[in-house]
């Protein structure tokens, strides 16, 4: 699926209108229609100016969201019908505030955001304690052994920054080692990249934020890991389908697995995570290098040769996060999309936007749904010749997204008529894409408006 994220600007005026998106792959799913993520939408923040569009954005999302997963589900059984039950807008209670906003999964977490705005941090020091946050409190989607991608929109220069801390291959990783067994690139020590998160976030710390001290970004995690988390509706679900791993997983049999009455955890219970209560320690006093090239180094691999993960001591020290400034694509709104590079989807909605640009709203509802959707399978087609920038030539999608007469094409193939097709091969794929998961968002918004949009994932969940 895709990922998606937006940014934009506190001063967001209708003569100089400015916002940034950007996207990676697609988050929650998982969490629609859940009511622990409603609750956490508590503190999305309204901001001076600008925020009915802002939110009218953010339905739209919504509805695009649940658009594409209406054709992906009904892709699957090849054939293509009209919703059967009224869609309804999200449940999340709208709150209206004046100062900052933030959006994030796990219960406590955006509260947390706020606490380190308030005490002088700014939203790139919220976005690490809320990640930080979200890591423990929804450990299956996000968390310190996984990567992110982040936009950072600067209110005073207006730039956008996109950063990829994405988890990468080990250096003896090579094109063949899943070809006799797939299941290894999702399970197993095969499976495990080299870690990005921790270096991410010491590397935005570093350049852009830095109002707090590193420290303090750790605090409100571990005393959540040491006091002990609700079990939310969502991890009882989740787990449920893992019992079995869970059960014969020493480490989390110990955090997730009640032992007096023989099942998983439920709603109700609380689970502590001790063991990365140290380990966050250790990385809030020395900095990330204990993970990479320091203190704690030897015992991560250590744990990493126990399930035959190939990854080694060269591989941590050289970890590499990537700072670029965005690729904007402009709308004929006036609006600008700033993406980062691919593995980032951003590009993606970028082109979808682009085909939609003008196209919509359409002269009844019906067809703004199909104008719409096609656009989405368009975008999805073109998403299948993307890989990571650095070992594939991705240039061709930006001079496509810019390009009138490539986006005319398009839309010319995007009839009145309802006509759809269900051959990938309609829509420019390579290949038919199934459905992925375990991704997390969140977006802050400091009281300069400067705001960040991270997408984090841990990719397979057990
Ligand atoms: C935004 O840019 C200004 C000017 O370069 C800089 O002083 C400030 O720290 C930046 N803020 C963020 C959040 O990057
Ligand atoms: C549950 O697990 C099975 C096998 O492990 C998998 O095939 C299935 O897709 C999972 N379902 C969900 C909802 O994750
Ligand atoms: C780790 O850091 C030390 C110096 O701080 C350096 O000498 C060493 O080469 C680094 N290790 C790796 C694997 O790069």
């Amino acid at each position: 699926m895709v990922v998606m994220s937006s940014e934009h600007n506190s001063e967001f005026k209708s003569s100089d209108q400015e916002f940034a998106f950007l996207s990676s792959s697609m988050p929650r799913m998982d969490s629609y229609g859940n009511t622990e993520n409603s609750s956490n939408l508590e503190t999305l923040m309204q901001l001076e100016g600008f925020p009915l569009k802002f939110f009218l954005l953010l339905i739209l999302i919504t509805i695009v969201l649940i658009l594409v997963y209406y054709q992906k589900s009904h892709d699957a059984d090849h054939k293509i019908n009209d919703p059967e039950f009224q869609m309804s807008l999200s449940s999340m209670p709208m709150g209206l505030y004046n100062k900052v906003g933030i959006v994030s999964n796990g219960g406590p977490c955006s509260k947390i955001g706020v606490d380190i705005m308030s005490k002088g941090g700014n939203a790139v020091d919220a976005a690490i304690a809320t990640l930080l946050c979200d890591g423990v409190v929804c450990p299956e989607y996000l968390g310190i052994g996984g990567g992110f991608l982040m936009s950072i929109y600067n209110a005073t220069t207006k730039k956008v920054i996109t950063v990829n801390a994405r988890e990468t291959a080990p250096a003896a990783a090579s094109t063949s080692m899943f070809v006799k067994n797939p299941k290894k690139s999702l399970y197993g020590g095969l499976a495990v990249a080299v870690p990005g998160a921790l270096k991410g976030f010491s590397v935005v710390y570093k350049l852009y934020g830095g109002g707090v001290p590193w420290e303090s970004l750790f605090e409100p995690a571990i005393q959540l890991c040491e006091n002990g988390i609700d079990i939310s509706e969502r991890l009882e679900i989740n787990m449920r389908n893992s019992s079995d791993k869970i059960k014969n997983d020493p480490a989390l049999r110990e955090c997730f697995y009640d032992e007096e009455y023989s099942r998983l955890k439920k709603v109700g219970q609380i689970y502590k995570l001790p063991k990365l209560a140290e380990t966050l320690k250790i990385i809030a006093k020395e900095g990330v290098d204990a993970i990479y090239n320091g203190s704690l180094t030897s015992k991560v691999l250590k744990d990493l040769k126990k399930i035959k993960s190939i990854i080694t001591k060269e591989d941590l020290a050289n970890y590499d996060v990537e700072v670029k400034e965005s690729f904007p694509v402009n709308l004929k709104s006036g609006h600008t999309i700033h993406t980062g590079p691919p593995p980032s989807s951003g590009i993606i909605l970028a082109y979808i936007l682009r085909v939609l640009d003008g196209l919509l709203p359409a002269s009844n509802a019906g067809l703004d749904a199909h104008r719409m959707v096609e656009a989405f399978k368009f975008g999805y087609g073109e998403r299948t010749h993307l890989g990571d920038h650095k070992f594939v030539d991705v240039s061709e999608i930006y001079d496509k997204v810019k390009s009138d007469c490539y986006i005319n094409d398009i839309r010319s193939k995007i009839l009145d008529t309802y006509f759809t097709s269900s051959d990938p091969k309609y829509y420019g794929a390579d290949y038919h894409m199934s459905e992925n998961h375990g991704t997390a968002n969140i977006i802050v918004t400091d009281s300069m408006g400067n705001t960040v949009v991270c997408t984090s994932t841990l990719n397979t969940f057990l």
